[in-house]
């Protein structure tokens, strides 16, 4: 159902849903000002219902994509120091550019974007929200999808709920699970990274609500049970959550600012997009606590 509020500092604000399974595209606010007031407030509840929500807008400097980023929370850094941008460094530059032929596989399970992933999951406390905003985009391919695993949670027998709710899983910056291999760290960025135990099952620290917290680029096991079992476990929430019923898949215009809520969405890349072709993005990730 779309929401309309007609503020005096902001014009109309509409929110519209983006589909049945997640999102919600907000039209009518001015990013530069603050989230105050009733708007402010049908935002942030708009961010809690949807888990995502899409502004439509230009390019914006990395110190006013900062600007709106701290709206929502408190900017961190992301661990690879190479894609930080020198003067605001809590942005980072992702540039997924096929630049030669050679870089592009055939099979795209070979690209580490296409796995369904959590940002920084690797971390004790990792990031509640990313902010992801289109610089330039190929002419074809390169949508992020998005799984809901709330609803994916929410829709399990309560026989499963009973088996995951009490399991911890592995998260490392790199497992053999993984179809692809990371990119290489640095030595400081290694020390920053040791194994990190999480709940396959968290509680949304504002909403109560539960949700699968799987990464299929960085949980290597669930803990405490045979290699089997934690394959069969790990395999049975990696399917149920991404169902198609569960996903939105996001067609990138360039400008749009996206904002989702990584305790309960998971996001994959669709890397088929033409070689030469420049696909870039800049970043913000926010501060989250560790996940109970
Ligand atoms: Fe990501």
């Amino acid at each position: 159902m779309t929401l309309q509020i007609n503020a005096q500092q902001n014009g109309s604000l509409e929110i519209n849903p983006l589909c049945e399974a997640l999102g919600a595209e907000v039209i009518g606010l001015d990013l530069s000002k603050p989230l105050t007031g009733e708007v402010g407030q049908a935002v942030h509840d708009a961010f809690l219902e949807h888990h995502l929500l899409c502004f439509r807008s230009a390019p914006l400097s990395p110190a006013a994509f900062a600007d709106v980023a701290r709206r929502f929370g408190e900017p961190q850094m992301q661990l690879l120091r190479n894609q930080r941008v020198d003067t605001v460094p809590e942005v980072s530059l992702l540039d997924s550019t096929y630049v030669r032929a050679v870089d592009k596989p055939d099979d795209m399970r070979q690209v580490r974007l296409t796995g369904w992933h959590t940002d920084e999951s690797f971390v004790e406390a990792p990031a509640k929200a990313t902010l992801l905003q289109s610089l330039e985009i190929p002419d074809s391919g390169g949508q992020t999808s998005f799984c809901n695993t709330r609803a994916a949670y929410e829709n399990l027998s309560e026989a499963e709920k009973l088996r995951l709710g009490g399991l911890f899983a592995a998260h490392r910056y790199d497992t053999p699970r993984a179809a692809v291999q990371p990119k290489v760290r640095t030595k400081e960025e290694i020390d920053e990274t040791p194994e990190v135990i999480h709940p396959l099952v968290r509680t949304h620290e504002d909403t109560g609500q539960k949700a699968l917290f799987f990464n299929a680029n960085r949980t290597d096991r669930v803990v405490d049970v045979s290699h089997e079992e934690s394959e069969d476990i790990l395999n049975l929430v990696d399917g149920r959550m991404t169902e198609a019923r569960y996903r939105y898949d996001h067609e990138w215009r360039v400008g749009d600012l996206l904002i989702w809520d990584n305790r309960c969405l998971v996001h994959s890349v669709n890397m088929d997009f033409p070689v030469g072709q420049r696909r870039l993005h800049q970043r913000i990730l926010l501060q989250g606590h560790r996940p109970v």
